[in-house]
């Protein structure tokens, strides 16, 4: 039986609020305390996932996007700000040109406690031991399916091969830990959730599983038809495991369960069916230098206006930023008539 999120009528705000940081000067109207970005290097990818872009996509022209080095001090500003965690995201980040060399960058900003990267994993056999080396802390690497047909239809181009290639050396770089992504679908990979917790547990990995979120118009599916609550992907995973609720949050959106005899934790990502905006710490940075409050929602500053204006300096930045956050929405309503939905795909967000 699937249980779509028409079904469980649970839109609510979660109780206890995330456990704020002291030091950022980030602070929204709502009292969210905000010290995580995630900073998109580029709009590309070498996949075409289903969930995330369409067949036939448009990428921005080059003029349109932030260079590494309006990137990096993008990054400073927000660091200085008293961000102290930095997720890079895509598109896949790995496709940049010479990404490395503003990762060893960004891995030595002051005040950085967290370096992390979502990837989907096809370069990393010749990435990972550099990513690890400039200081990247945890990588979370996407992985729909375990069958290589099934992914190829997923990801439409990707191979399964170099993920899993990919994956092997990201656990031999030997970061702080590497977490899968599998966001789970009617009709595309519902029957693959244990497949791919017993691949996490015989590697000792963390996996996450996502509610797909209806961001842009989905070209080859309804995303009304296709999203699985995590309700459903738990109750499947306990007819097999024992999940022990677990306090630990790596200040993301996710929710960790212990699968218990293991080293692996269970990661619930639901953003359609369990509203986890009270507890949000985190903007995001488009590619173009958009500031985007909000995943769900289209409230934003453009950053690339002010790094090109001569006139304006990097003080001129960091107000810029302090002031956006009073943009900040207090949640974002998917599937809900009275509120307009994104129009933006997930690649010109940046995850
Ligand atoms: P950790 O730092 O390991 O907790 O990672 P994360 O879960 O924050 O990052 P990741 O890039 O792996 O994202 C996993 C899923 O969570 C993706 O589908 C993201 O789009 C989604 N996600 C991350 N932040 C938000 C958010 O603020 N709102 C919503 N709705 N989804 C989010
Ligand atoms: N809904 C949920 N997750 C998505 N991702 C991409 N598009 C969507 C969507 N529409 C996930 C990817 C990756 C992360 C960056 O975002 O699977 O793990
Ligand atoms: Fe590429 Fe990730 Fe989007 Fe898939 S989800 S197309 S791997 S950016």
């Amino acid at each position: 039986m699937i249980v779509s999120h028409r079904s469980t009528g649970c839109r609510s705000l979660p109780g206890p609020r995330y456990d704020a940081p002291v030091n950022t000067k980030l602070i929204d109207k709502f009292g969210r305390h905000v010290d995580y970005i995630r900073l998109s290097v580029t709009d590309r990818c070498d996949f075409r996932c289903v969930y995330c872009m369409t067949e036939d996509m448009t990428f921005l022209p080059r003029r349109e996007i932030l260079s590494l080095e309006e990137l990096y001090e993008v990054a400073r500003a927000f660091t200085e700000l008293g961000v102290r965690k930095i997720r890079l995201t895509g598109g896949e980040p790995m496709v940049r040109s010479n990404v490395m060399s503003l990762i060893e960058r960004l891995g030595k900003l002051p005040g950085l406690k967290e370096l992390l990267l979502t990837t989907n994993g096809a370069q990393l056999d010749k990435y990972a031991v550099a990513l690890r080396a400039a200081g990247v802390n945890r990588v979370n690497i996407s992985i729909d399916s375990l069958d290589a047909g099934r992914f190829a239809r997923i990801s439409r181009v990707g191979k399964l091969d170099k993920v899993l290639a990919g994956i092997d050396a990201a656990v031999a770089a030997g970061f702080e830990r590497v977490r899968l992504n599998s966001v789970v679908m009617r009709g595309y990979n519902e029957d693959e959730v244990l497949d791919l917790l017993d691949y996490a547990i015989a590697r000792k990995l963390d996996i996450a599983f996502i509610e797909e979120m209806p961001l842009g118009e989905a070209s080859d599916h309804s995303r009304e038809e296709t999203t699985c609550s995590n309700d459903w992907v738990r109750s499947v995973i306990e007819q097999k495991y024992r999940l022990l609720n677990s306090a630990e949050k790596t200040a993301g959106p996710s929710r960790y369960a212990q699968v218990l005899g293991h080293d692996s934790r269970v990661g619930f990502i639901s953003p359609v069916t369990h509203n986890f905006c009270a507890d949000c710490n985190r903007v995001r940075i488009t590619v173009e230098g958009r500031l985007l409050l909000c995943l769900g929602n289209e409230h934003s500053v453009d950053l690339r206006a002010i790094i090109r204006d001569q006139s304006r300096t990097f003080d001129d930045l960091k107000q810029a930023i302090i002031a956006a956050m009073d943009l900040k929405p207090e949640r974002h309503y998917f599937y809900d008539a009275e509120h307009a939905q994104p129009v933006r795909l997930m690649n010109m967000t940046g995850g």
